[in-house]
């Protein structure tokens, strides 16, 4: 683990949950106090934050947020800003994750824009950095996360930052990187996070469940876990918790 923050279980709950249901499962959710080693975040859909700041809070889950716009208010149709996202009560807000890459076309250009806006307004971002299957077989792993991991170039200061590895074959697809690939590719990210200045918490991402959480938050150079499926339900998400507690003792 890297530096002395905790490891960061952070579930990323994509376009699911109603308003019972995440209700259901606040109430479900029994990390209060959270485990020792170990700091909670969740981040639900945008309808959600406002309804469930307090619930988090009384839980000690961190709320977060899942995407945002680089601007803090104006004439942008069906976007929500890092101030929105403040006055919920976020702490986090992902950033540059496959989804939004592929599905919406974020360029790393409109990534950067949109970091530097969250620190603006005291977010952290969860920096999402992967490689797609042809990528990686193709033996282009380090340079497609060099080039995303350059969003990071010119930066003054050390802002809050957490990365998340996700190869974009592992998500939510039920694969998940082999411990070799994982430990050889966080101490590749880490490398290059201590080449541009940087020394935060990468987390690994990609099915992670309670039957595999163990031994890949056991890697040397993980230090938590963007947690997509498995974070739906509490007692799975929480058995993940678990797992990372006692990967850390
Ligand atoms: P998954 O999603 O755990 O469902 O694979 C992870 C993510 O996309 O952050």
């Amino acid at each position: 683990m890297t530096g002395s923050t905790r490891c960061l279980i952070a579930g990323n709950w994509k376009m699911n949950g109603t308003l019972q249901e995440s209700l259901d499962f606040i109430r479900d959710l029994a990390v209060n106090p959270a485990p020792e080693h170990v700091e909670v975040a969740l981040m639900p859909p945008f309808t959600l934050l406002h309804s469930l700041e307090k619930p988090f809070e009384e839980k000690d889950v961190r709320l977060g947020a899942q995407s945002m716009y680089c601007e803090a208010r104006g004439a942008y149709t069906g976007s929500i800003s890092p101030v929105m996202l403040r006055d919920a009560g976020c702490h986090y807000v992902i950033l540059g994750h496959s989804e939004r890459r592929d599905i919406q076309h974020e360029s790393n250009t409109l990534i950067r824009k949109k970091m530097d806006a969250a620190w603006e307004h005291g977010l952290e971002p969860i920096l999402c950095i992967g490689e797609h299957l042809q990528e990686r077989e193709g033996g282009q792993t380090h340079s497609v996360l060099k080039e995303q991991l350059s969003v990071l170039e010119g930066l003054t200061g050390a802002p809050a930052l957490t990365v998340a590895y996700e190869p974009v074959w592992a998500i939510g697809t039920g694969k998940t990187a082999s411990v070799d690939q994982v430990k050889e590719t966080h101490a590749f990210v880490h490398a290059e996070l201590q080449r541009l200045g940087h020394d935060c918490r990468v987390l690994y991402g990609g099915s992670v469940n309670p039957g595999n959480a163990e031994e890949l938050l056991a890697c040397e150079g993980v230090d938590g876990a963007l947690v997509g499926g498995a974070s739906l339900k509490a007692d799975s998400f929480m058995q993940i918790i678990e797992a990372a507690n006692s990967a850390e003792d």
